[in-house]
């Protein structure tokens, strides 16, 4: 859990003793799995199809009591995941589904003192996870240009870590045009940069100096043509290898009783991730041994596009 530097980080201790209180942010989940967010305030009542619930009743209760409204309806009453949080808290920009957010993490590999970049900080949904994973010895710089969703993403996260973390730095500044930090330089180079705005491969040739040898570059755009002009733009910079583009589909089952299948209804898309490794100036040779490649799955010449081992029929779990 994140130290919280202001008055606030008394609500993180109360999380970790999973006492509900004025304050907190809380989901009510009915019988059929449907989150409703509330904010708890002594005195509030919560309603939801006629029914009401005062949140005194709430207040002093564990994280996974049952309640039950006015006319009977249960519902359970728990701290959101941050995942769920995530899909429940005010918007300003589409922020990044679960599903994602969990492969970034790992794919970007954010550990706990990570000094990592980000852009453009949206509604805040990847800061919330990246705070999560750098802990308190890591840091989070995020740049977004739009001051509106800067300050919608401030107030999410500070609902969900009941204050907003002293490792995080957000600047109302435009990543195209660099990513310099009079003010920060203690973050610089940066361990990671991960990026979630239109036009990732503007800010390529920025994060090759920001980044340090070995650090890795993370992008996430919904459309292939944004994906061809990143990989284009990390292969021309000649400083990133170990380049790889994914996405990640997932899909959740029914299983009650003999009705196994899978749910009708899925995300079918949400975006691609572009990972890519910072690396030592590639020389021509390497660089026209690639292009010559055309994608032929060569491990001795996949140094910038990454053949993935592991994965293929010869893994033992197959
Ligand atoms: C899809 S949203 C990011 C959502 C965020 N990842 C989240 O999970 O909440 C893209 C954001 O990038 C911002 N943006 C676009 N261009 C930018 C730039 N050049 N520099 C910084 N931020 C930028 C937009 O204003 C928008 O808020």
């Amino acid at each position: 859990m994140l130290s919280v530097a202001t008055p606030e980080g008394f609500l993180l201790e109360c999380r970790l003793m999973s006492m509900f209180l004025p304050g907190q942010r809380l989901h009510l989940v009915d019988k059929k799995g449907r989150h409703y967010a509330l904010t708890l305030k002594a005195g509030a009542v919560f309603e939801h199809s006629g029914e009401t619930l005062s949140h005194d009743d709430l207040i002093g209760k564990p994280d996974g009591t049952m309640v039950q409204l006015s006319r009977g309806k249960k519902m359970i009453a728990v701290y959101p995941t941050l995942g769920e949080y995530t899909l429940k808290m005010p918007r300003g920009a589409q922020v990044l589904y679960p599903k994602d957010l969990a492969m970034i993490l790992v794919w970007a590999d954010i550990f706990p003192g990570a000094r990592v970049f980000e852009a453009g900080v949206g509604s805040g949904a990847l800061t919330l996870a990246l705070l999560r994973a750098v802990g308190e010895g890591g840091q989070v710089v995020g740049f977004e240009t739009r001051d509106e969703f800067a300050r919608t993403a401030m107030k999410n996260i500070e609902r969900y870590l009941g204050g907003i973390p002293s490792q995080l730095t957000v600047l109302n500044r435009d990543a195209y045009e660099g990513i310099a930090l009079g003010d920060r330089p203690e973050a610089m180079p940066f361990d990671r940069v991960v990026l979630d705005l239109p036009e990732p491969w503007r800010v390529v040739p920025h994060a090759v100096s920001a980044l340090r040898l070995g650090g890795i570059f993370l992008s996430f755009v919904p459309t292939i043509p944004q994906v061809m002009h990143t990989v284009e733009a990390l292969e021309r910079s000649r400083a990133f290898a170990l380049i790889h583009t994914f996405e990640t589909l997932s899909r959740s089952w029914n299983i009650q009783g003999r009705s196994v299948r899978p749910d009708l209804r899925m995300i079918g898309h949400s975006g691609f991730l572009t990972v890519a490794r910072r690396v030592e100036k590639l020389d021509s040779d390497a660089q026209d041994l690639e292009s010559n490649a055309e994608g032929e799955e060569d491990a001795e010449q996949g140094w910038v596009r990454e053949t993935r081992t592991g994965e293929g029929p010869n893994d033992s779990r197959r």
